[in-house]
């Protein structure tokens, strides 16, 4: 595996690989890299010849008062996990090589109506910062296919609409969420819970399944559905920012006894100051 800090080295390479007619995947990651992110290398792997990963905690999809500076890095670590994955690129940018202008000067990229909602309430200016880093990767990988992790699925979505509106010819690959033995989502942070919370947490998971059963057994009472979860979740000592049933395609609500066949169950909840998110979709 090579390592390469510089888009003009990145580019220098793949131009090469291109030229010999390789196809290039690439998988963006903030680091810290646990199994889900490994099981996207794999899927990455399946799909093309050249596998990119980067790692870059991008400032600008953190908010002024959330744990930028404190985001776990353990680059070592996830440079010894892609070499055994046989990565061909780990491309690690520094900051001012991804905002030479800076931040605050960027062009940035968004989707207000997919971005206003769910996390995008609780995280304001969040999917912009997403949307324009991908956007820049894309840009610089020229990759034909990106994989992301369905975990996150509200970014999937924005992503995905992102590439088609914009007319980039790449294709996008939502990979099904890695979990723990007890059902929680993997994710970097994770590691935040304290012993009593990580007991807590798979909770979320449980709730989302128990709300799917109900939606397959025939239960159409959405709103009903959404509170009771909720109420669960609180009563067991999650700060719940939302518990929501929604359509697939354009994430908007569903409301009582609508007819959608793509549905998706998203929540967002925190234990402590750990923000956990989690989904399941159904297909009726
Ligand atoms: O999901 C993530 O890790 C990040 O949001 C991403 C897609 C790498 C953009 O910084």
């Amino acid at each position: 595996m090579q390592t390469l800090n510089q888009v003009k080295y990145l580019r220098a390479a793949l131009n090469a690989d291109k030229n010999r007619g390789s196809k290039i995947v690439l998988v963006p990651t903030m680091g810290n890299l646990h199994e889900g992110h490994l099981q996207l290398v794999r899927r990455a792997r399946e799909v093309a010849d050249i596998v990119v990963v980067s790692i870059f905690v991008n400032p600008m999809q953190f908010g002024a008062t959330e744990d930028l500076d404190s985001y776990p890095r353990t680059l070592t670590e996830d440079q010894d996990k892609l070499d055994a994955e046989n990565v061909d690129y780990l491309f690690i940018p520094n900051v001012e090589e991804m905002y030479p202008n800076g931040i605050d000067n960027h062009t940035t990229v968004a989707n207000a109506n997919l971005s206003n909602m769910l996390c995008g309430i609780h995280r304001p200016g969040h999917f912009q910062g997403v949307c324009t880093v991908v956007n820049k990767l894309l840009n610089l990988v020229q990759p034909s296919v990106a994989v992301f992790g369905e975990k996150d699925f509200q970014q999937l979505a924005i992503i995905k609409r992102m590439v088609s509106d914009l007319c980039m010819p790449i294709d996008i690959i939502g990979v099904p969420t890695a979990r723990a033995h007890d059902g929680l989502a993997l994710s970097s942070r994770n590691q935040y819970l304290s012993n009593i919370d990580r007991v807590k947490a798979p909770l979320i998971y449980e709730t989302l399944q128990k709300t799917r059963d109900a939606i397959i057994a025939g239960s159409r009472q959405y709103e009903t559905l959404c509170e009771t979860a909720k109420i669960n979740l609180k009563d067991a000592g999650f700060d719940v920012d939302y518990f929501d049933i929604r359509d697939q395609n354009n994430l908007s609500l569903l409301n009582n006894n609508a007819d959608n066949k793509k549905i998706v169950i998203l929540t967002a909840a925190s234990l402590g100051s750990t923000r956990l998110l989690d989904n399941i979709r159904i297909e009726i």
